[in-house]
């Protein structure tokens, strides 16, 4: 008899971004004529970068002819990304980094699901609180969980809550842990944290022999100077951090997939007996087993991001997006709603009004406004009575969704 992973059974009910886009579908069906606006999941709205256009386009024509024709690539990723990425992404910012131990993918959100796959199943979950659900849900199914209590919060996790009262900067466990989720600039709060906040938690990770699995996906928001673009820039995170990255809000990949996982080669993990293991070779051990690489074209198209064009592309495609931010931050506290993020990172975390769960805001801004958003306790319990919009809508729909939340919702 094939018997389930039970673990399966202690996951909610469906993935969040699946969830809500069944409840705007029914709302569709029930309302053909609403002119919807969606600022729910984060998803890019505008075109890829025409230098990146121009890569692919060569790429394929690349693939037409026997002499340029590639098959299987690296599972890993091609050199010429991965050196750009050290070279670029670390390098620049001081940070020394080698090409082989950056592990270019199709995506951030299935490296910070896979990656758990190399820790023991006892092994102690620490997540901030409201959280990307990836990395709960990956968990719960890897067997770390635990059964889900009435308050909404998995048994054997540690939860390490984000709220207003602490500025969305969690405190350090109060117990051991072994793996550490930080995201930042933060899905879905937009709270981004200092060079010595992140030190506090390198510091902690580093006596506590604990890995940080630290999804910097939204880094190319940053406008602040103080905060650093990678925990690598701390010292010492090289021996406890695992950095996610992406090509998706960088440069509009979310459709065309691609990434990257950096593990440095002094990251390590421990076995029964205390012996050390390297992240690395257990990562290129994994990836080359599971993982096909990222087609060729699709490379080519992400190295050209590191062109002159191609940055002075990505970096207006950015300034486009925040000037969005900036947008529903200031329009929303017109009406005199709470708002926080949106500074540092494209999500926009709003107080939902007195008496308005999260829910009850989503479906209010549904059927009074015809604006999609992210109800905030869908992120964890702590995200309850809070609310995520993106910036990363068109202009003209970004300025009309803030225009009838203005006018058209009963505040
Ligand atoms: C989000 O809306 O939180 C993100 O778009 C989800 C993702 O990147 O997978």
């Amino acid at each position: 008899m094939a018997h389930i992973n039970e673990s399966y059974f202690n996951l909610k009910g469906s993935y969040l971004f699946s969830e809500i886009a069944r409840r705007v579908k029914a709302f569709g069906k029930a309302h053909p004529d609403a002119k919807l606006i969606r600022l729910g999941i984060g998803d890019v709205t505008k075109p890829l970068p025409p230098a990146v256009i121009e890569a692919l386009h060569a790429a394929v024509d690349e693939m037409a002819s026997a002499e340029s024709f590639k098959g299987y690539g690296p599972e890993t990723g091609y050199e010429f990304l991965a050196e750009k990425v050290a070279e670029h992404d670390y390098g620049s910012r001081g940070v020394k980094m080698a090409a082989d131990e950056v592990f270019i993918s199709d995506g951030a959100k299935s490296d910070t699901a896979n990656f758990q796959e190399l820790f023991a199943q006892d092994c102690t979950v620490a997540l901030t609180d409201p959280v990307y659900p990836v990395y709960v849900d990956s968990n719960v199914m890897a067997g770390r969980s635990g059964e889900m209590n009435e308050n909404g919060r998995y048994e054997r996790f540690v939860y390490l809550p984000c709220t207003a009262e602490n500025g969305f900067n969690p405190a350090l466990p109060d117990r051991h842990v072994d793996l550490i989720y930080l995201c930042y600039p933060n899905n879905p709060t937009g709270a981004v944290l200092t060079r010595d906040e992140l030190k506090k938690w390198v510091d902690y990770a580093r006596e506590q022999k604990a890995v940080i699995l630290y999804d910097a996906a939204y880094e190319a928001y940053i406008r602040d100077p103080e905060v650093p673009h990678s925990i690598f820039e701390i010292e010492g995170a090289r021996e406890v951090a695992i950095e996610f990255r992406s090509f998706s809000k960088t440069a509009g990949f979310t459709g065309t997939r691609c990434a990257f996982t950096v593990v440095p080669k002094e990251a390590q993990a421990y076995g029964r007996n205390g012996e050390a293991h390297g992240l690395n070779a257990l990562w290129f051990r994994r990836q080359s087993t599971k993982f096909n690489g990222v087609p060729y074209i699709i490379q080519k198209g992400a190295a050209a991001v590191y062109t002159e064009a191609g940055q002075a592309q990505v970096r207006g495609m950015i300034g486009d997006y925040m000037e969005n931010a900036r947008i529903i931050r200031e329009g929303l506290e017109s009406v005199g709603l709470n708002v926080f993020g949106g500074r540092n990172a494209p999500y926009i975390w709003v107080k939902t009004p007195e008496g308005i769960d999260s829910w009850g805001f989503f479906d209010k801004l549904l059927n009074e406004a015809h604006v999609v958003g992210t109800p905030g306790s869908g992120f964890g319990p702590s995200g309850e009575g809070y609310f995520r919009l993106t910036a990363f809508g068109r202009r003209d729909q970004t300025e009309e969704a803030v225009e009838r939340i203005r006018t058209r919702l009963n505040l």
